[in-house]
């Protein structure tokens, strides 16, 4: 079998996204039992895999190397996490912003500026540091991971999206890209009315 990626960086990766999805919900946790509403509703993780990774290497046209892979590529931990409500999305946000030992390195927030599908979700890449020397030689190292936050309905569109997406040489292309924006842009219309409900029921 030929050597990962990775090389002898996954265990690393493994503790550090946990140690960041420990974080997460405990907060939520915590956030329960002190308001009966939770954070977020769920969330998902995963460190990327070795094909996928090599792909994304060959993609950018830099070598397959552990160094491109944890330290030019910022995407080899992933964390996705869905909220109920708008509002929920950018309180973790500041969440986030105050873990211990984590720096926001990049933020884009593509619910205020949705991407011209129609995509939505607030994405962050964060530096962490770890006592452990990284791909560079630095210690403490420096890893990196994304977080995408997003409502449900969010997700459920950038999910029907993503499936479609693999469908090639389909006919009406131009169509099916506006009829999947016009979805997006409703559902967008949705999540500010939910966030509105929510808000005249908590003041009522
Ligand atoms: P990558 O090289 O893919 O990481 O691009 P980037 O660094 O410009 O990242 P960007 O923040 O634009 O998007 C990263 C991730 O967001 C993707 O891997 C997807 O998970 C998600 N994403 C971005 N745009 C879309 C979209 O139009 N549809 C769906 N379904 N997902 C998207
Ligand atoms: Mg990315």
């Amino acid at each position: 079998m030929s050597e990962s990626i990775y090389a002898s960086w996954k265990p690393v990766l493994e503790k550090i996204m946990h140690r960041l999805v420990d974080y997460l919900e405990n907060k939520n946790a915590e956030k329960k039992a002190s308001t009966g509403e939770s954070a977020f509703e769920h969330i998902n993780y995963r460190i990327k895999g070795e094909e996928s990774m090599r792909d994304k290497c060959r993609r950018k046209e830099i070598p397959e190397t552990p160094e491109s892979a944890l330290c030019t590529i910022h995407d080899a931990i992933g964390i996705r996490i869905v909220c109920c409500f708008l509002d929920d999305v950018y309180d973790l946000v500041d969440v986030i912003r105050n873990i211990p030992g984590v720096r926001v390195a990049k933020e884009k927030d593509f619910i205020t500026s949705a991407k011209p599908s129609g995509y939505r979700s607030y994405h962050l890449i964060l530096e962490i540091e770890d006592e452990t020397t990284d791909a560079l030689g630095n210690t403490p190292g420096h890893y990196y991971a994304e977080v995408q936050l997003r409502t449900i309905a969010m997700d459920s569109w950038a999910s029907l999206e993503h499936q479609m997406q693999y469908k090639h040489e389909i006919k009406n292309k131009d169509l099916i890209s506006r009829e999947l924006k016009r979805c997006a842009d409703e559902l967008a219309a949705c999540d500010v009315s939910m966030q509105t409900i929510r808000m005249m029921i908590k003041e009522a």
